[in-house]
């Protein structure tokens, strides 16, 4: 006899259609798994049967092959499971019913038990496209949950089931018991545990987050051990936007990809991820042999955070520049080539010197010599520095602002918000993007500088040997600036606040 049952692959982001076939004939009992299978899907095998066996089916002695097709598509990890072990069934005829409305996913236990898989939310999104109903593992209903509200007909929660084991599910397939279908899922509700009303003082390092918020525009804080940097940094990601539902589908997405369990409205909202600096390339920018995402896609539309920058190893932080200025990354493979969105806010933080004090420092704590500091500060490279936009020096906190810490003027994230989301919308209304994303071109149309500030402009670039890329980064930066001021035109004041924020520019990388 022979079944075919309906699954899906995880390709990157794409979940391409794989049709598992299984025939039963006379032969030599044995049970072979064909079609482009890794270990993990060759392994399936022995799950398979014990998990028959234990929920009381029969494996016949006959000769069972199970073909995954397309044969060229690799295929990797226990998302066949299940789709076998139902296949398996109907071609050795103990079950009879018609599944060819359906897809499955999932990985067996050896007791029959359905365990979570990564990747559901891309593959339910592409199975209610068809017009098709998905089983995934009771686990993986939330996440599935996602996929059908997102999908054409939101909402109908008849689209996706979630089972917990393989008799039950068969019972389900044959109407005799019920599976838990889909959830409406809540609108996602911002509610970060870290406040900028938190932060003390330090009103530039605020306003500088604003600006970076307001317009996408990456951070570099430089300042002292204790002077706020990761506390100022890590509030970046509460002043975006709540996301738009589609930007949250992505970003769940990528989550579910890359394995991480995704399981309702909290997974919709923007991140902030700080890798470690010991991150190797493949933690940061994606990779594997099925390659999974790094940390860059995972802040997809968030906040990449990354703290201590110098100590990131440099073949790391130069495998970022591309991603960078694509807002994807490409990881090529001999069995294709999968692509990873990665749009993300990159802040940085960093001590000036190696002992971590600027080396004026009031009290003398810079021990280290100049050679020491050339050579800490070359460790961040210099083209990564020039796709930074801002750059801060963040001094220690005033004792008097620290002392007087129930200061009640101090702002809160959900008021900068409100802000920075105004100002999103009039960006997208005026160029489609945020000013951080101006073409050149589209710099010489939206960015209309006023004389004096092209005077002022044009000394700054002779004075500070400006390249070309900085140079469209100050005008960026300033287009927000005036947005922020809710001016039409950019002036000379604009002008002038954006090239303060460029200090490495000016010092030629010494703080
Ligand atoms: N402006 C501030 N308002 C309130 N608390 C502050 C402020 N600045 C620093 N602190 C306190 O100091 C602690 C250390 O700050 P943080 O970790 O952000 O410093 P840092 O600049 O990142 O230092 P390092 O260079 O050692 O990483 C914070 O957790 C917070 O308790
Ligand atoms: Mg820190």
């Amino acid at each position: 006899m022979f079944a075919a049952i309906n699954t899906r692959a995880m390709l990157g982001l794409k979940a391409p259609s794989v049709t598992v076939e299984v025939h039963a004939s006379n032969g030599l009992p044995a049970l072979s798994i064909v079609g482009l299978p890794e270990a993990s899907v060759r392994e399936s095998k022995e799950r398979v049967r014990s998990a028959l066996l234990s929920s009381g089916f029969q494996l016949p002695p006959q000769r069972i092959t199970v073909n995954l097709a397309p044969a060229d598509l690799p295929k990797s990890g226990g998302r066949y499971d299940v789709a076998i072990a139902l296949g398996i069934l109907l071609a050795t005829e103990q079950l009879s019913v018609d599944l060819s409305g359906f897809e499955f996913f999932g990985e067996l236990g050896l007791n029959g038990e359905i365990r979570r898989v990564p990747g559901v939310l891309p593959a339910v999104l592409q199975t209610v496209q068809d017009g098709k109903v998905a089983i995934v593992p009771l686990e993986n209903l939330q996440e599935a949950s996602l996929a059908v509200q997102g999908g054409p007909e939101g909402g109908d929660s008849a689209q996706a089931y979630g089972a917990s084991n393989l008799l039950e599910l068969c019972g389900f397939l044959l109407n005799r018991n019920v599976l838990e279908s889909t959830l409406p899922v809540p609108e996602p509700e911002i509610d970060f545990a870290l406040d900028l009303a938190d932060v003390v003082g330090q009103t530039q390092a605020k306003r500088l987050l604003e600006l970076s918020a307001s317009g996408g525009h990456s951070v570099l804080m430089v300042g002292p051990p204790g002077s706020g940097k990761s506390m100022l940094a890590s509030r970046l990601v509460t002043l975006l936007p709540n996301l738009k539902r589609d930007q949250a589908i992505e970003l769940a997405a990528i989550r579910s990809v890359s394995g991480q369990e995704v399981a309702g409205a909290q997974d919709l909202v923007r991140k902030m991820i700080s890798p470690h600096h010991t991150a190797s390339a493949a933690a940061m920018v994606g990779g594997g042999s099925t390659p999974k995402p790094g940390a860059i896609s995972l802040a997809h539309h968030g906040v990449l955070f990354l703290d201590e920058l110098p100590e990131f190893s440099r073949s790391v932080l130069e495998a970022m520049r591309e991603p960078l200025e694509n807002h994807r990354v490409d990881i090529s493979r001999v069995n294709g080539q999968v692509t990873y969105p990665a749009k993300f806010l990159l802040v940085a933080a960093m001590n000036p010197t190696p002992s971590g004090f600027f080396p004026d420092d009031p009290y003398g704590r810079c021990k280290d010599t100049p050679d020491q500091i050339a050579r800490y500060q070359k460790k961040v490279s210099g083209p990564l520095l020039d796709r930074i936009d801002l750059h801060l020096e963040v001094p220690a906190v005033d004792i008097d602002a620290l002392q007087a810490k129930s200061n009640p003027q101090n702002e809160t994230s959900e008021t900068v918000r409100q802000r920075v989301e105004k100002l999103h919308l009039k960006q997208i209304a005026r160029q489609g993007c945020l000013n951080g994303d101006l073409t050149p071109k589209q710099i010489q149309q939206h960015v209309p500088v006023d004389q004096q500030g092209q005077v002022l402009l044009k000394n700054a670039v002779e004075r500070m040997g400006i390249s070309a890329r900085s140079y469209h980064r100050i005008l960026r930066v300033a287009r927000t600036l005036a947005d922020m001021s809710d001016s039409l035109d950019v002036h000379q004041n604009h002008l002038a606040e954006a090239l303060s924020y460029r200090s490495f520019d000016r010092h030629s990388r010494s703080f």
